[in-house]
């Protein structure tokens, strides 16, 4: 993984090396250990901040260089604003804004991890360095040169300053195992098409082989024994075959039902038939958000041991326009033995799940099961990319998913679903059609399709077309693919199973 930040916790007592981080509040006032670590530079930093008009606001910055009477070659002050008002969250931005100060190459960094009240929890010390990690993640395999003034990966080596180092490092493991599940997903979204295809997608997803997951690839073969017509008419279009990946892990009690993440994986999305226009197309490589979501998911849940049973199937195909290429018209029989009438290739997603979630629900039974789709366009003209649509048959399940999306920042948006709808993608020819006829509603008549593909199991649906990729720059993520959905969903399940972990 290109990642070549490592975060280590030493105790405020260590020497202080290369940059110093401290945090203020917005009376500029320092905890403890900050102003030990400042000795005589805190009237410095006073007048710095006088002539600067830096107030201390929350995730502000006053940068200074070679600061007189410290040993330090630069001194970062970061304002977490009103002491009252720091909410857990922003301690992951905090540490993005950190990150986004440092450049490729700098070499060591003390960050002291102390409010003025005191020093800060071991879990907000490593929400700290879990939000440098995320934001020093950068997608340039595949640059050869650097522009002037573009920046290669940042590459640092952070010491957090802590009050009790082995707590902070416990707090930490498990956010770094999730950290790397994020930039697990953000990776493939990034990877271009020609590279992550099906077979390669189910190459990289079996290597969580090596944490322990058992990993199952369903081949054409194998789909066709299983009556996935629907998957395989969207596949039946490319030179790449499909294929499904189930993923299991098992950390919790034997037996016990599991939850279950399932994920589109349309490696390419051209329309097929259908054909999408030129212009962005490009982006349609990263149609397989939803499946990197459950990747990634599943990377941190077994790196960090979960105990949990937690099932991950993803649907992975390539839409292609062909003379093998499925038509509008055709009328294709799903796994569930529904029949489903094609009147756009390019509502293919639905297809693609309609299939792996029927396989799930009715192999799997799971006490829940959460989709992830970058499903349509629709959802962006409703919710832009601030928010996911979210879908549910299920209030507990929507209530649990608006919290973690509340508590993580990877926010969800309730829409709904009802039988009103049903009208609107029954087909004249088969059991149902695969687009609802009209743009109209169009986030809610694809995910109408998916509920009847999910029997009675407590489900929802996420539309994260607007999250997964091309959503603006954060303090936390500067990737194109932004990897939504694994900090989300990870909450989900650790709340669900596990009072404490
Ligand atoms: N992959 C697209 C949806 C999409 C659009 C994702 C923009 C990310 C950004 C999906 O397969 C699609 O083409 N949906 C169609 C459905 C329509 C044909 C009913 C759409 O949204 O236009
Ligand atoms: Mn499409
Ligand atoms: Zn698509």
């Amino acid at each position: 993984m290109p990642d070549a930040v490592k975060v280590g916790f030493v105790p405020f007592s260590a020497a202080l090396r290369g940059i110093l981080v401290v945090f203020c509040d917005d009376a500029l006032k320092f905890g403890d250990a900050a102003r030990k670590a400042l000795g005589s530079a805190v009237g410095l930093v006073g007048r710095a901040a006088a002539t600067s008009q830096f107030k201390g606001k929350s995730g502000s910055v006053l940068d200074l260089l070679e600061p007189q009477g410290l040993k330090v070659s630069r001194l970062i002050v970061v304002g977490v604003g009103k002491r009252s008002a720091v909410a857990e969250r922003d301690f992951l931005k905090f540490g993005g804004v950190i990150a986004g100060k440092l450049r490729a190459g700098s070499e060591a960094v003390t960050v002291v991890s102390d409010l003025p009240d005191g020093a800060m929890e071991p879990e907000q010390a490593a929400a700290i360095a879990a939000g440098i990690r995320l934001r020093a993640y950068k997608f340039d395999r595949y640059k050869t040169k650097k522009k002037d003034g573009e920046d290669a990966a940042l590459r640092a080596d952070i010491s957090m300053a802590v009050a009790d180092v082995a707590a902070a490092r416990k707090a930490f493991a498990p956010d770094s195992r999730i950290v790397d599940g994020v930039i697990l997903a953000r990776e493939l979204v990034n990877e271009p098409p020609n590279v992550l295809f099906p077979v390669e997608f189910a190459r990289r997803a079996a290597q969580l082989r090596k944490l322990g997951v058992s990993v199952e690839v369903l081949d054409v073969k194998a789909m066709t024994k299983l009556g996935m017509g629907a998957l395989l008419g969207v596949a039946q279009g490319s030179t790449h075959p499909g294929r499904t990946v189930i993923m299991r892990w098992n950390g919790g009690k034997r037996g016990e039902a599991p939850v279950a993440f399932v994920g589109k994986g349309v490696c390419f999305d051209t329309g097929g038939i259908s054909i999408k226009p030129a212009g962005n197309m490009e982006e349609m490589k990263g149609d397989m958000g939803g499946a990197a979501c459950v990747v990634g998911l599943m990377h941190a849940l077994a790196a960090r041991k979960a105990k949990v049973n937690a099932v991950g199937a993803i649907g992975l195909v390539e839409n292609m326009p062909d003379g093998n290429a499925q038509r509008p018209g055709d009328i294709v029989t799903s796994m569930s033995g529904q029949t489903i009438e094609i009147i756009n290739t390019d509502a293919e997603g639905r297809l693609v799940l309609a299939d792996v979630l029927w396989y799930v629900a009715t192999k799997f039974k799971p006490k829940f099961m959460v989709d992830l789709a970058t499903l349509t366009g629709a959802i962006l003209v409703a919710l832009g990319t601030e928010y996911a649509g979210l879908f549910s048959n299920n209030e507990e399940l929507a209530e649990r998913l608006i919290k973690s999306g509340t508590v993580t920042g990877e926010r969800v948006w309730r829409m709904p679903l009802g039988p009103e709808y049903d009208k609107m993608i029954d087909s004249q020819f088969a059991d149902v059609r695969n687009t609802g006829g009209s743009r109209n509603g169009g986030s809610i008549t694809a995910a109408q399709f998916l509920q009847r593909f999910v029997d009675d199991t407590p489900w929802a649906h996420l539309d994260i077309a607007g999250t997964a990729m091309g959503a603006p720059k954060t303090d936390i993520n500067q990737s194109w693919g932004s990897g939504y959905g694994v900090r989300l969903l990870e909450r989900l399940v650790a709340d669900y199973y596990e009072a404490k972990r």
